[in-house]
Parts: structure tokens; C-alpha cells; sequence
């Protein structure tokens, strides 16, 4: 059956909130709200089949430069299929129309991100993001993601030191994830 993807419509919002949510139960993702999708909507795009809805994932432009892929989530019983591929690609060739130069994503499967074309590097590198919205994400004391980098224009992004930390928590607050938070 073959796949297609498309932007995302309200109708959409109850599957894409049962899938991410589920993932998110077990911390495998970031839940989100029905509000939340909804003011967002306009980031997402789906996956589907004549079998109906599949995945979804979006892209939240968060500066004249720089992209990130969020919510990115497939059916696990549609897994290995290439949906997770073509809806990051769908979201990659949307940021290239919108001028931007680097896309990335914070993640728990860097190999995915790789395997999409992206390298890891560390979040003091996007202060945009390390900045503004890690600070207050409920994952900052215990932060295991990696980050992943995608120059737009081709060009590789320069390699992560062997002892340039990767995540949020061991960055910035120079704790293990999970480990005790600063007073
Ligand atoms: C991660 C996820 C999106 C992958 O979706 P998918 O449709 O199964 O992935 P694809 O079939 O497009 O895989 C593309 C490539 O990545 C590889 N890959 C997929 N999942 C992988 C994983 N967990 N670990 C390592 N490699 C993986 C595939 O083998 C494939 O490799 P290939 O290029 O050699 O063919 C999906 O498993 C998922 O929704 N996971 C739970 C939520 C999550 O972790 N989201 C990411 C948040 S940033």
C-alpha cells in the first residue's frame, strides 16, 4: 500500500494526540495537548494509506535560520516501512522552501536521525533552543536526548569533541540525567 503525506487537518489532532501520548506514557516522547495541536497544526504533517492514518511529525521554525523536527511519531505496528523517513524528509524539504538553513531534533533514536542524513552535535551549540525552551521543559534535570544536525546547503556540521556533552542536564547543569538537581 503505498504512503502519502500531507498537511495535517483538525480531523487529524485526536490520532496524532492518541499516538504521540502513547509514546510519551512511555518516555519515549514529550506528550502533547489537544490545545497545543491544534495551535500547531499548521507544523504538521501526516502520514497515511488506504488503511487511513499512520504518523505524524512537524516542524517548528524557531528562528530566520534554523528549524526543529518535533513530534515525530509512527504507528509501532507500522514500523520499518520508511513512514518515519519520508515524514522527517517531508519536513526537511518544507524547511528548504522556507529558506532556512539547519533543521534539527532532539531524540532518543540518534541512529534514526543518520539514517535521515542528520549528525549528532551538541545542544550548547543551538543556544536558540538550549536558551529559551529547555529551561522550562519538564525533562531538564533527567534530558537524555541527543541532538541531530542537518546543514541545509550540504555542508557537514563540524564533529562533537570527545568530551563535548551532548544533552541539556550534563551542559547546563553539569549533573548526570536523572541526577540530583542544583539547589
Ligand atoms: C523512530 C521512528 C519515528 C522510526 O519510524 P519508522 O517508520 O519505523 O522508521 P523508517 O522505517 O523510516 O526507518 C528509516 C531508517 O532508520 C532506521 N531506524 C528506524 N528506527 C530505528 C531505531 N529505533 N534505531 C535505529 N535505527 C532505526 C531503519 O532501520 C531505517 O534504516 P535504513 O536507512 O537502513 O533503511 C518510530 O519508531 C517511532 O515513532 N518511535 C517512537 C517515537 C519516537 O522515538 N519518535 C522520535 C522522537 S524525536
Amino acid at each position: 500500500m503505498s504512503v502519502a503525506i500531507r498537511l495535517a487537518r483538525v480531523e487529524d489532532i485526536d490520532e496524532m494526540q492518541a499516538l504521540i501520548n502513547r509514546y510519551a506514557a512511555e518516555d519515549r516522547m514529550l506528550e502533547r495537548s489537544r490545545d497545543f495541536l491544534l495551535e500547531h497544526l499548521r507544523d504538521f504533517v501526516v502520514a497515511e494509506d488506504a488503511s487511513g492514518f499512520l504518523g505524524c511529525c512537524s516542524l517548528a521554525v524557531l528562528t530566520p535560520d534554523l528549524a526543529e523536527v518535533r513530534s515525530l511519531a509512527v504507528l509501532p505496528e507500522q514500523s520499518g516501512r520508511g513512514i518515519g523517513r519520508h515524514l522527517v524528509l517531508a519536513c526537511v524539504s518544507e524547511a528548504r522552501r522556507l529558506g532556512l538553513r539547519r533543521v534539527f531534533a532532539l531524540t532518543l533514536v540518534p541512529e534514526f536521525f543518520e539514517r535521515c542524513g542528520f549528525v549528532l552535535t551538541s545542544l550548547g551549540r543551538l543556544p536558540e533552543k538550549s536558551a529559551s525552551e529547555c529551561p522550562v521543559c519538564p525533562k531538564r534535570f533527567a534530558c537524555d536526548e541527543h541532538a541531530m544536525l542537518l546543514h541545509l546547503d550540504g555542508t557537514i556540521p563540524e564533529p562533537l569533541g570527545s568530551s563535548e556533552p551532548v544533552g541539556y542536564t550534563r551542559l547546563f547543569l553539569g549533573v548526570e540525567p536523572g541526577g540530583q538537581s542544583p539547589r
